[in-house]
């Protein structure tokens, strides 16, 4: 399939054209390279020895994408068959502080791509969601079925409403086919340990903490709370490794390439770890120690988030591979050859 993805420098999204190109698809990417540099970019280049057509160009700007789609016509005399979509500002805590750059981008964003998709004949999406639109989850393990909940900020409230306007897209024009992807915690990084995850500044997410303490960046991990009701009080989520993450886009595309019409896919493992538990297997997985110090609860954390994977297994026959020493492993893998991460210069946040 022809397919445009928006990011291809951003973690999962470097991870999945990988996927995409080693499964014999067409990829173009734009990217505006906010939080992500062209680094990133040519480790892909090298990862599959395949150029990756790139526009720096952001969703929002209307003119830019049209000439994306317009000169892939002209080359191609093709239109793109499917856009699986990533672009997006992703942190809670920062979302708190700026919630209109996180709707603007985020739901602006989305809604300009959308409109030049529409223009261009494209009516096949993939949209990156996120177990956060479960808010403090009614079920666990949480299934497709399980309520949306109140977001604890605006990001994950950008994920909630573009689900439900892309769902009203698909009532109003049943054509579409859109595939919602609720990612729980993605871990790791390729094994390569050429691309892998590189936040800019403080880290906000477990794993990228836990390697920074391990390269010595970082002094101590801080536990955020562990009074929760747990076995040992620390919170439990469900890591899944990027590069699973990655495969269930692929398999995604054949229920695109199926039409599906909508369909909604939790993309996890089925199985919660505690954060001293990531912690305990990140050090066996390593030998290495990881010095923390137990902080209290973090606003906003909820206590046990873990899926029910048994829809995607069904229906898309994605299963994740990788466990939780794997995930470990390739984290630490990329942090130590990258001990600084790419420095990206260019990134303008
Ligand atoms: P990332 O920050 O590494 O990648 C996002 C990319 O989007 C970056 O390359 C950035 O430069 C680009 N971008 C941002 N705004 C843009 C714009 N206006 N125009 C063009 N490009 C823009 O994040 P990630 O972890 O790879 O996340 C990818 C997607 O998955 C995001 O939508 C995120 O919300 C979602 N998601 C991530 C997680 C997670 O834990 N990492 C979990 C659930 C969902
Ligand atoms: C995991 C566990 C923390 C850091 C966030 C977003 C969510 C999604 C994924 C995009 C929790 C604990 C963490 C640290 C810690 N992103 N922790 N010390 O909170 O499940 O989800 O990232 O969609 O929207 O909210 O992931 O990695 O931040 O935390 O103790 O320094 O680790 O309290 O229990 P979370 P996380």
């Amino acid at each position: 399939m022809n397919i445009l993805v928006t990011v291809v420098a951003g973690y999962i999204g470097s991870h999945t054209v990988i996927e995409l190109l080693e499964s014999g698809h067409r990829v173009v990417v734009i990217d505006n390279l906010s939080n992500s540099c062209e680094k990133s970019l040519e480790r892909v280049e090298e990862i599959t020895g395949k150029k990756v057509p790139f526009y720096q160009v952001d969703i929002r700007d209307r003119e830019g994408l049209g000439k994306v789609m317009g000169s892939f016509l002209e080359e191609t005399g093709q239109h793109f068959d499917c856009c699986i979509h990533f672009a997006g500002l992703k942190s809670p805590n920062e979302s708190i502080r700026i919630p209109l750059a996180y709707y603007d981008n985020n739901i602006n964003g989305t809604l300009v791509l959308l409109d030049v998709l529409r223009g261009y004949g494209c009516k096949n999406l993939i949209f990156s969601s996120s177990a956060s639109v479960y808010g403090d989850p009614a079920v666990i393990p949480v299934t497709e079925e399980c309520p949306k909940g109140q977001c604890t900020n605006p990001y994950g409230w950008t994920k909630s409403m573009l689900e439900q306007i892309l769902m009203d897209m698909h009532t109003a024009d049943p054509e579409y086919n859109i595939v919602l992807l609720r990612y729980f915690n993605p871990l790791g990084a390729h094994r390569s340990g050429l691309i892998g995850e590189d936040p800019n500044g403080i880290p906000n997410n477990l794993m990228p903490y836990i390697t920074q303490v391990a390269v010595g960046r970082r002094e101590e991990l801080s536990v955020y709370g562990d009074d929760y009701d747990t076995p040992d009080g620390t919170g439990i989520r469900d890591y899944i490794h990027v590069v699973d993450l990655a495969c269930g886009h692929v398999k995604a595309l054949k229920a695109i390439e199926e039409k599906c019409g909508l369909a909604v896919y939790n993309l996890g493992t089925g199985r919660g770890y505690s954060v001293l538990e990531v912690v305990r297997a990140f050090e066996e997985a390593n030998g290495l120690k990881v010095p923390y110090v137990i902080k209290p609860r973090r606003a906003g954390d909820v206590a046990v988030s873990y899926s029910d994977p048994s829809k995607a297994e069904r229906e898309l026959g994605f299963k994740a591979k990788y466990d939780i020493v794997d995930m470990c492993r390739d984290a630490w893998n990329w942090q130590r050859k990258n001990p600084d991460g790419l420095k990206c210069e260019n990134a303008i946040r």
